[in-house]
């Protein structure tokens, strides 16, 4: 085979949300947009606040030269001050830009991070159901995952954690708020993991990284807040993105923070500046990290995201499913009423309602619904997720 054996092997495990996708696109092809009711991406609709196009045009006129060249691997020191300013205020501790790496979206940040940390075979602990392509991306740079699934309603199992813990766990990857769940994980569950992980640390030596992924940090609800990692966590490192909070995914910014007190900090600084430039990204896009770097304030309408999750999370229960109530994201993951999620996804797809199988998140036996689509596709929707789940009740 002319490509490699391992990335024939990963396409075929990460085709599930890909495969949606084409599959829509011929749906749509076929039937028309609007007859298409798409909940398979994570790819925002909304518009990005006005604040962002307005910053955007000032910074593309600035005359100052020298706005386009090659800079330091780790982004403009500027920048780099401002959202340390920002950070440092959002999550009680003190950070300097010398611990701010500018990178292309948070996919970026985790990989270069994971390139900075893994030597071959060391394991990054990973909990289900998981944004899949943590797995490719701990593979990218010889990891081993040890997988370990959450509870009942997606919350973390700290004894199931402490029992995945061993000689060669060198990070966790969280995720809150998560996808595909929508789960926000609670200050006292986040601390009490801290203190295991520190009594890890004290009666084996090995430091745990916790690499908290958070692109949807500004996304919640019902006045939850997302608690600060980077003060509950001795070792933290911060990912996140602006592709969800400022609905921007095709322009590719994000960063890390490595937290001020982190274990081996300016090694893990000085590895982070180099696996940026040796991954190929360099540094991030200038004219992005200039445009955002005065808009960490700025954030799409959560408002709307909420309203689309009652309208979404209502009828979906009213339908008969049985779901965990998000609190922030834009996604919703209900138990499939069949055992069979990639079935009753099919099934689904008859009615021209596409959304992906908890398979593929590792969790078999859910659906995972992302609403970042108008309130009218959830509307329409609706009534053929309850003609459907009735079907295949009455089938089974
Ligand atoms: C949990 C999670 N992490 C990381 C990413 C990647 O974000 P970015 O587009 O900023 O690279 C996504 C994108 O959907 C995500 O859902």
């Amino acid at each position: 085979m002319a490509i490699s054996q391992q990335i024939s092997n990963q396409m075929e495990k990460a085709s599930w949300i890909r495969r949606m996708f084409t599959q829509g696109m011929e749906l749509r092809r076929q039937f028309g947009d609007d007859q298409v009711f798409d909940f398979t991406l994570g790819n925002p609709v909304v518009e990005p606040p006005p604040e962002f196009k307005k910053r955007l045009i000032e910074v593309a006129q600035d005359p100052t030269p020298g706005q386009h060249r090659y800079m330091p691997n780790v982004g403009f020191e500027a920048v780099r001050e401002s959202i340390a300013g920002f950070v440092s205020a959002d999550q009680g501790v003190e950070v300097t830009a010398d611990h701010v790496i500018m990178t292309t979206g948070a996919a970026s940040a985790l990989n270069v991070v994971l390139k900075a940390l893994l030597d071959p075979g060391d394991e990054v602990v990973i909990l289900a159901p998981y944004f899949v392509e943590y797995l490719f991306y701990v593979s990218n740079h010889r990891g081993d995952c040890h997988i370990v699934e959450t509870d009942e309603s997606f919350g973390l199992d700290l004894e199931a954690i402490g029992a995945a813990l061993g000689p060669r766990t060198k990070a966790i990857i969280l995720n809150s708020p998560n996808n595909p769940t929508g789960v926000i994980y609670p200050a006292e569950t986040l601390e009490r993991l801290a203190t295991m992980l520190e009594d890890h640390r004290q009666e084996t030596g090995h430091t745990v990284y916790v690499i908290a992924d958070e692109p949807y940090r500004r996304l919640v609800f019902d006045g939850v807040t997302t608690p600060p990692v980077l003060s509950i966590f001795a070792d933290a490192i911060f990912c996140t993105s602006h592709a969800k909070d400022l609905s921007i995914p095709g322009e590719r910014i994000g960063y890390i923070v490595l937290g001020p007190q982190c274990e081996a900090l300016s090694e893990l600084t000085n590895a982070c500046a180099f696996t940026i430039r040796v991954l190929g990204f360099v540094n991030a896009p200038a004219l992005m990290q200039r445009t955002v770097a005065s808009l960490q304030e700025a954030s799409v309408d959560v408002g709307n995201y909420q309203k689309l999750r009652d309208l979404f999370y209502d009828g979906i229960t009213a339908a008969g499913y049985d779901c965990v109530r998000p609190q922030g994201a834009f996604y919703l993951f209900p138990r499939s009423p069949i055992a069979d999620d990639v079935a009753f996804v099919q099934a689904l797809m008859k009615h021209r309602v596409l959304t992906v199988p908890g398979s593929g998140f590792g969790r078999p036996g859910h659906l995972r619904l992302a609403y970042c689509v108008s309130a009218d596709t959830i509307e329409r929707a609706l009534p053929a997720f309850l003609q459907v789940r009735q079907e295949m009740e009455d089938q089974a």
